[in-house]
């Protein structure tokens, strides 16, 4: 893949939360989380990832609503643009 190539990745940024629980939960009960993380999503935004691994550098263009998502995001270094 040449490095001079322009790629703009147009879709979905979201994400998830991901809990660990020790059995697969059984419908309206409850039980402990051991663990949980955040982690960026979307089939755009993992592209965007991807290529980045891969030396390309991709550009993303998509949506992150205004709320506590998009300050996660400003960790991740995702930059936002306001319109
Ligand atoms: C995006 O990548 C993460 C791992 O970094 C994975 O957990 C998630 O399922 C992926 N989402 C999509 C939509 O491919
Ligand atoms: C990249 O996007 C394509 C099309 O939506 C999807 O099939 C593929 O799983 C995505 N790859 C990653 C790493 O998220």
């Amino acid at each position: 893949m040449s490095s001079r190539q322009n790629i703009l990745c147009v879709g979905l940024c979201c994400l998830d939360i991901i809990s660990q629980v020790s059995k697969f939960p059984v419908e309206d009960t409850d039980q402990r989380c051991l663990d949980q993380r955040w982690q960026r999503g979307g089939n755009a935004a993992n592209n965007s990832t991807v290529l980045g691994l891969l030396g390309a550098k991709p550009a993303f263009f998509g949506t992150i609503a205004d709320s506590h998502e998009k300050r996660y995001s400003k960790m991740l270094r995702v930059p936002t643009l306001k319109l």
